[in-house]
């Protein structure tokens, strides 16, 4: 067996850190080749000191010769980069078998696009690349035939759902010819689940950042608060295997136990079960089409006992319909969309405008920022820069 070299774009976060501890159990599988990161740089320093990847990658030049004579005192030999020419070069090097993209947000656009274009197996968190450039990202994948594997729980789950001939993402397989009936797509409700309106009005950060039953950074926490991120996951469904919205269902699933399902035209409904730990998609998503250990207790489904399904509800939780509605316009409307997500998620998160703040900034871009076809990546980072602009100005006044 040869070993892979993986570059862990993000390895700070939440998604990293789940992923080097998975590589760490199989030291005869995987060696790191690079990491990266943000503003998490002493996280970063001791990454370099467990891993001892060839590169390390910083966004700001300002750090970079402090954190190398860090490393040097250290005797650690690993070379330092910075900015988003290296992200691209790291995630594209011909030394690289795997990258795990787990920047948050668009910045990890770049580089993620980078290993696509570069073949290379694709290990997919940073859901708002897809949802961002979708079919361009499709076009890629299938242009470069890399290997595109969904890490995203739910996603993961559906992939493990499909039979092998529809794992191949973007070939041009479609689903329904498979025998699928309709994918089901599982959302924990996230922490508010049960909030009123009114209550949902007065949430703080600090309630929104602690999430039920998974541990995760904290734009994706404020989505899962939001169902913000349900809409995100069913534009990233969408995009992966080639459906229409009318071909997922959504369900609020409190337990997290069933991380998605796939219903067949013979009455078989197929679910991906496990305990909430983004470690048992990031392990099957190395390994695939193998199976190793992930560090995940069993789950005990018996003393679950109980697991309970009900629709989201749209009018609390404006955000899910304004993701459907973004992606039925088309074109750049989900850049927008994200664009103008990342933006309020930040200002909530600053305490700068309530959580039912958010919806009305990305309510506001869409109805705003001209929409257009999405045909070229320029077009698509114009539309994220001129909704970004847009949502800080409406926030701007608000205040
Ligand atoms: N966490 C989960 O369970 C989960 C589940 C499914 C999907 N995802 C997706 O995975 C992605 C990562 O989520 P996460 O929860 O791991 O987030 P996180 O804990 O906030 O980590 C984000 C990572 O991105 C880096 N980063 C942030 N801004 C950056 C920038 N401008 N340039 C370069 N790097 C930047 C951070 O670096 P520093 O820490 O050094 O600042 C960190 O390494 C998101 O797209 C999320 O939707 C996460």
């Amino acid at each position: 067996m040869s070993v892979k070299r993986v570059t862990v774009l993000g390895a700070t976060g939440s998604i990293g850190e789940s992923t080097l501890s998975v590589i760490s159990q199989h030291p005869e599988r995987f060696k790191v080749y690079a990491l990266t990161a943000h503003r998490n740089l002493d996280r970063l320093f001791e990454l370099c000191r467990l891993y001892t990847p060839e590169y390390a990658v910083l966004a700001e030049q300002v750090d970079v010769s402090d954190f190398s004579a860090r490393l040097d005192t250290a005797g650690i030999r690993t070379q330092v980069l910075c900015g988003m020419e290296s992200l691209e070069a790291v995630a594209s090097s011909q030394d690289v078998d795997v990258v795990v993209a787990a920047i948050v947000g668009a910045a990890g656009l770049a580089p993620t696009l980078a290993a696509v274009h570069a073949g290379k197996r694709v290990l997919l968190a940073n859901k708002e690349a897809l949802v961002m450039t979708g079919r361009l990202f499709m076009d890629a994948v299938h242009a470069s035939g890399a290997e595109l594997l969904p890490i995203d729980s739910e996603h993961n789950a559906i992939y493990q759902c499909l039979p092998m001939s529809a794992q191949r993402l973007a070939n041009g397989t479609k689903l329904s010819e498979c025998g699928v009936r309709r994918v089901l797509l599982t959302a924990s409700g996230g922490p508010f689940r049960d909030f009123s309106a009114s209550q949902l009005a007065e949430v703080t950060p600090a309630q929104a950042c602690k999430h039920p039953n998974w541990s995760m950074g904290q734009k994706i926490s404020v989505d899962s608060a939001t169902l913000m991120n349900k809409g995100l996951e069913l534009i990233e469904a969408c995009w992966l295997f080639d459906i229409s919205p009318e071909f997922v269902d959504v369900h609020i699933h409190p337990e997290s136990i069933i991380h998605s399902m796939v219903e067949y035209s013979d009455g078989s409904i197929i679910s991906q079960m496990g305990n909430p730990d983004m470690r048992t998609p990031i392990a099957y998503g190395l390994s695939w089409p193998d199976r190793i250990d992930s560090g995940v207790a069993s789950l005990d489904l018996f003393k679950v006992s109980r697991l309970n399904f009900s629709p989201p509800d749209r009018d609390r939780f404006p955000c899910l319909a304004l993701a459907e509605s973004a992606f039925a316009s088309g074109g750049t409307a989900p850049a927008i969309l994200n664009a103008a997500n990342e933006v309020a998620v930040a200002a909530f998160l600053r305490q700068e405008i309530g959580f039912m703040q958010i919806p009305e900034v990305i309510q506001h871009c869409l109805s705003i920022v001209e929409i257009n076809a999405a045909q070229s990546l320029d077009e698509v980072l114009a539309a994220d820069k001129m909704a970004r602009k847009q949502a800080f100005s409406w926030i701007e006044n608000c205040r």
